[in-house]
């Protein structure tokens, strides 16, 4: 990939786009440059504001260590070459704005950023962060042209890795021990899966009672509410960054990680058409397989409400997008 033009600085071999330089773009850029995963290039609408965080991070390369360039701009054509692209521009809700508003204007940004990065980097994966996230991601894969398979959404991880937090706190187990699977759209209607959430190999249907289970996942559909009524100047954004870092690094080094992501689904789990979150293993092509589970009929039928909802939204966004 080519370095900046007059960078006196080594460049890697990889080149990683973020398009949205707030909160949660901007800690992705520190995740990858100081993992050392690949260069950075982090875009923003707002001029000088990516150029001032990149100068920052590269600032500091010579006490954390790392080797990534680090590239502020306001303009795609610096995009190019990018290995993956991930979108975190947008708006977040403001008091007096309805989800519809919300909703045009981020389906809006998330599509043309989409077009004008794959345009750039017509070979890079695409991840999708921006909320409504299943939703957007759509969006995305539509006005990028890419394959389906190259085109995810970031909402599983981080809300898997929310429920395996409140069920290690729950039990006093180390985090390390606790695997929790979490599926569905990135809303209310999210589907964590008790059955499949587990301790040291133990499902915690088998170490909890129902009112417990019940309760840590009421927590986990608000997860993003809490953290926000905690902040109110904001959302999350370390362990957000740091779920789509791990997609990121799965993609670079191929390292065919299973984890639920936003995919494209062409008839499993009966859904078509429609990007929501699913197990799947993510390697350097993108989406390399989707994993269908046994589900219960509660568990089907509970996929199968957040996918509507998520498909009704698609068809609300492409109206608003249309009458533009
Ligand atoms: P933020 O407000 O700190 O950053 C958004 C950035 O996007 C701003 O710097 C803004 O200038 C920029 N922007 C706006 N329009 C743009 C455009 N057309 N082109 C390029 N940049 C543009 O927000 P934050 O906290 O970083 O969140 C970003 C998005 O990620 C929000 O939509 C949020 O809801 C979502 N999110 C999603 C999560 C998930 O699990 N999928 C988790 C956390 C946040
Ligand atoms: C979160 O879950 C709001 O999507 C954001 O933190």
């Amino acid at each position: 990939m080519a370095s900046s033009p007059n960078s006196p600085f080594p460049c890697h071999e990889h080149r990683v786009s973020i398009i949205g330089g707030g909160k949660v773009g901007s800690t992705l850029a520190q995740r990858v440059a100081e993992k050392n995963l690949a260069d950075v290039v982090l875009l923003d609408v707002v001029e000088g504001m990516p150029q001032g965080i990149a100068l920052d991070l590269l600032e500091a390369r010579g006490v954390e260590r790392h080797d990534s360039q680090i590239i502020g701009t306001n303009d795609y054509a610096d995009t190019a070459g990018s290995d993956v692209v991930v979108i975190t521009a947008g708006i977040p809700r403001k008091p007096g704005m309805s989800r519809d508003e919300l909703l045009k204007i981020n389906a809006k940004i998330v599509f043309e950023a989409a077009k004008k990065a794959i345009a750039h980097s017509p070979d890079a994966l695409l991840i999708v962060v921006t909320n409504p996230l299943d939703v957007v991601t759509y969006l995305a894969w539509q006005a990028s042209n890419l394959s389906p398979r190259r085109v995810m959404g970031m909402a599983g991880i981080l809300d898997s890795a929310r429920f395996q937090t409140f069920i290690a706190m729950e039990l006093g187990v180390s985090t390390a021990d606790v695997q929790a699977l979490v599926l569905g759209g990135h809303g209310d209607l999210m589907v964590p899966l008790p059955r499949y959430s587990t301790v040291g190999g133990i499902p915690i249907t088998e170490l909890m009672d129902a009112a417990t289970i019940e309760r840590l996942i009421e927590r986990t559909r608000n997860g993003g509410a809490e953290i926000v009524e905690l902040m109110r100047t904001g959302g999350a954004y370390y362990a957000p960054a740091s779920s789509a870092c791990l997609m990121v690094e799965a993609i670079l080094h191929n390292q065919s990680r299973q984890v639920p992501v936003a995919a494209y689904l062409q008839g499993e789990y009966g859904l078509e058409d429609i990007f929501i979150g699913v197990p799947c293993r993510v390697g350097c092509r993108g989406v390399e397989q989707v994993l269908e589970l046994n589900l219960t009929d509660a568990e089907r039928s509970a996929l199968q409400k957040s996918a509507e909802s998520v498909r009704q939204s698609v068809q609300q966004a492409t109206a608003l997008l249309g009458n533009n």
